[in-house]
């Protein structure tokens, strides 16, 4: 996950037996090495790191101009000068080749492509370094294509799922798969070992998605209330508070469908039904706007990315949430 997680969650999490994540798709080589680094320092378990493994958005100035214009009013209303461009905030790892060698040289022990996939030469350097591979798909034909670039297990990332959907082109007609459908779909059809993601919120969810043939389960959601995650006062509080029954998928945040907590951003993007600059450049926008309205102590415009599980997110240290997910799974087996 990015921007969430911390290494000190990643590392209570892979301390606690599960395996913790770190998110380095928003960040720049030495950051991601950072990260890294701050995980192997708090433990010798392994951990997975993510990366974004997008096509690069092409670049379209009338839609930027267009999307910059109909943000203008708000920027105003926080007293702030309206943003006149947008920048590519984050590089894809298909066109960063210092993260790629970065991340050859860490060698993490497990790591997972989110949007898509790299090069056959960058599998090939990966399993190389010894990593084991992850990749999400949101649809069987994703899944095969996860299967033919040879990597390890396929993340069955359902429509339920907080944050940034995984599908490899956001323009492509989407199903919206459900992750029971999903789940079940790559375990008998994708030829790969499948993780089960989306709304799988403690052990009763993760024995559900046992039960349909996955060999894990990849929760998002459940860790963003934990002390050691990085999410602000009001992503909490909001997690808390009626609007975790409210998510939404939106493209208005980042430029790509993610799944939020119903905020003043998402009713906006509801609103302005205009085409999305893309991924990054929408998020380049979507930050700024964020900045200048937590300056007046509004915090609606976050990135507040949560699942549909969210009314169930628990509020405690991720070594505790652990074990009690795992005494459900347990309790929830022995029934059987
Ligand atoms: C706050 C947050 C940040 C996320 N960041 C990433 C990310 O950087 N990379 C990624 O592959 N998935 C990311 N995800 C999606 C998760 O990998 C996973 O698919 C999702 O959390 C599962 O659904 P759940 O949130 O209902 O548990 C994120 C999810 C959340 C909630």
């Amino acid at each position: 996950m990015a921007g969430v997680p911390t290494p000190e969650l990643a590392a209570a999490v892979s301390n606690a037996g599960a395996l913790g994540s770190i998110g380095v798709g928003a960040t720049n080589p030495s950051g991601a090495r950072a990260m890294i680094e701050g995980v192997r320092a708090r433990t010798e378990r392994p951990f997975n790191v993510n990366l974004f493994v997008h096509a690069p958005a092409p670049r379209d100035s009338a839609r930027e101009a267009a999307w910059l214009g109909a943000l203008a009013p708000l920027f105003r209303s926080f007293d702030v000068e309206p943003l006149t461009a947008l920048r590519t905030i984050y590089k894809s790892l298909v066109e960063d080749d210092d993260m790629l060698a970065t991340m050859i040289k860490l060698a993490p022990p497990v790591v997972s492509f989110h949007f898509g996939l790299p090069s056959a030469d960058a599998i090939a350097a990966f399993k190389s370094a010894g990593c084991v591979l992850l990749a999400t798909a949101t649809n069987l034909a994703e899944a095969q294509a996860v299967k033919e670039a040879g990597i390890d297990a396929v993340v069955a990332q359902g429509w339920e799922a907080g944050g940034h959907r995984g599908m490899f082109d956001p323009d492509a007609p989407d199903d919206q798969l459900g992750t029971m459908a999903l789940t079940r779909l790559l375990a008998l059809r994708s030829g790969l070992p499948v993780i089960a993601a989306g709304g799988i919120m403690d052990g009763h969810g993760i024995r559900a998605a046992l039960d349909l043939g996955a060999v894990a389960a990849q929760l998002g959601t459940a860790f963003i209330a934990c002390l050691e995650s990085s999410a602000d006062q009001a992503y909490r509080d909001a997690l808390a508070g009626p609007n975790a029954h409210h998510t939404v998928m939106t493209h208005a945040v980042s430029g790509r469908p993610a799944r939020c907590l119903r905020n003043r951003f998402t009713e906006w993007g509801e609103q302005t039904r205009l085409p999305s600059p893309g991924y990054p450049m929408a998020y380049d926008a979507g930050k700024a706007l964020n900045a200048a309205a937590k300056a007046t102590g509004e915090s609606g415009f976050g990135a507040q990315w949560a699942g549909q599980g969210a009314p169930l997110a628990r509020a405690m240290p991720a070594a505790e949430l652990i074990s009690l997910i795992s005494a459900e799974c347990e309790a929830h087996s022995s029934r059987h």
